[in-house]
């Protein structure tokens, strides 16, 4: 069972980039929509500083202020920048840290997205990208070239959850000069702690579990004052923006966001033990487990675990027999995205260029969420029944 995460940030969650004092007494940080902000005079419009100051909507305005404030404060990092979604997040710290002629070093399991974007633009503009395999560890000192400038991390992998040795992989990174990226959108600030374990870039699809509620697109980047600036030019040439409204509702989530992932990592160990008793299923691939291959590092690193995994059915099914399963269920439904209040079931196929993956069985990656894991465990318990039958 995963460690209780301190007092401290719980209490972050609830205070951070708050201000009442400054806004009437008014408890939530209020939406500022702007795009012109006025300088009273010459002298502050030549003097204006973006990357401080307010200064134009599109770079920020006190609403992305507070939320940048707030989750920089849980994960323990110096400064943030929002995005208007996750993958502009990865793509803003893509492209910060690269030039024509760089080398990327990225993980066979990353985002789907994340690779397209380095395979199909960043490779345009003469950034070369490698993948390597998740479980390298401080192997990957080896792969590391005179041109690398990035190695992008995520652990646990999208959908197939391999656990990544982290700090041995900064400390290989960082001492041929390399900043390492890594994407946190499962471990969130919460349960992991980017910067402890030698992160320089933590990214988040705060469309997850930072909002929480499934109703608006948004991504964090939280680094330390070093990284700050290199970070602040590459948002604001890429002309990110992210839409006050949706801050606000990033806040809001971000208030409950303790309470709600406990009960998300209650559910989804509940929901994977019963899991792992099915004859229809092969593995559970969820590092909370200790029949995961990475459970004794996320016990080392992680405050907590999330409430996504996959399952490796008995075979592979055709999509008769899935859509038997799939189509009919009562609570879990098929769409992009995690993090919600919502349990969600999705097939999927992990693509592999450095690394083999032939599990012999169908993949469904399972959001779980906050609905009773009773009546989680009967709509899969009678899902496994159609499968079967079919
Ligand atoms: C691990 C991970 N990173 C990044 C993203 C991208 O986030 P967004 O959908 O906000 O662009 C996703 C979305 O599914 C994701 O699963």
């Amino acid at each position: 069972m995963a460690k209780k995460i301190s007092r401290n940030d719980e209490t972050k969650l609830v205070s951070g980039g708050r201000n009442p004092k400054e806004n009437h007494g008014i408890v939530n940080p209020p939406v500022y929509h702007a795009s012109t902000v006025i300088s009273s005079t010459l002298k502050s419009w030549r003097n204006r500083d973006p990357m401080n100051d307010i200064v134009y909507g599109r770079v920020g305005t006190p609403t992305q202020r507070a939320l940048e404030e707030a989750v920089a404060l849980v994960e323990e990092g110096d400064r943030a920048i929002t995005t208007a979604s996750g993958l502009g997040a990865i793509t803003v710290a893509l492209t910060s840290f690269t030039k024509s002629g760089d080398h990327i070093l990225m993980t066979d399991s990353a985002y789907f997205p994340a690779r397209n974007f380095c395979n199909n633009v960043l490779a345009k503009y003469g950034v070369e990208t490698s993948f390597y395999d998740p479980q390298i560890g401080a192997g990957i000192a080896d792969l590391i070239q005179d041109n690398t400038t990035i190695v992008y991390t995520e652990t646990p992998g999208s959908l197939t959850f391999e656990m990544q040795d982290i700090p041995a992989i900064a400390n290989a990174a960082h001492e041929r000069g390399a900043v390492v990226l890594h994407d946190n959108t499962w471990g969130t600030p919460l349960f992991y702690k980017s910067f402890q374990m030698g992160i320089d870039v933590s990214i988040h699809a705060a469309t997850k579990y930072i909002v929480g509620h499934s109703d608006a697109m948004l991504g964090v980047l939280v680094t330390k004052e070093k990284h700050f600036e290199t970070l602040f030019k590459g948002f604001r040439y890429s002309g990110q923006h992210a839409a006050p409204d949706d801050c606000y509702l990033a806040l809001r989530g971000l208030r409950t966001m303790s309470v709600r992932l406990n009960q998300h990592q209650e559910n989804a160990i509940i929901v994977a033990n019963w899991l792992e008793s099915r004859p229809e299923v092969k593995q559970v691939l969820y590092p909370a487990l200790e029949s995961h291959p990475g459970h004794e590092l996320w016990k080392r690193d992680f405050l907590g675990a999330s409430g996504l995994f996959s399952i490796i059915l008995d075979k592979h099914y055709d999509d008769i027999a899935l859509g038997s399963m799939l189509d009919h269920m009562d609570l879990f439904a098929m769409g992009a995205s995690w993090g919600g209040y919502e349990s969600l079931i999705l097939p999927g196929s992990p693509p592999r260029t450095a690394t083999s993956w032939d599990p012999q069985g169908t993949l469904l990656r399972l959001h779980i969420g906050l609905e009773n894991s009773d009546d989680l465990i009967t709509d899969l318990d009678k899902s496994f029944t159609r499968l079967k039958t079919k």
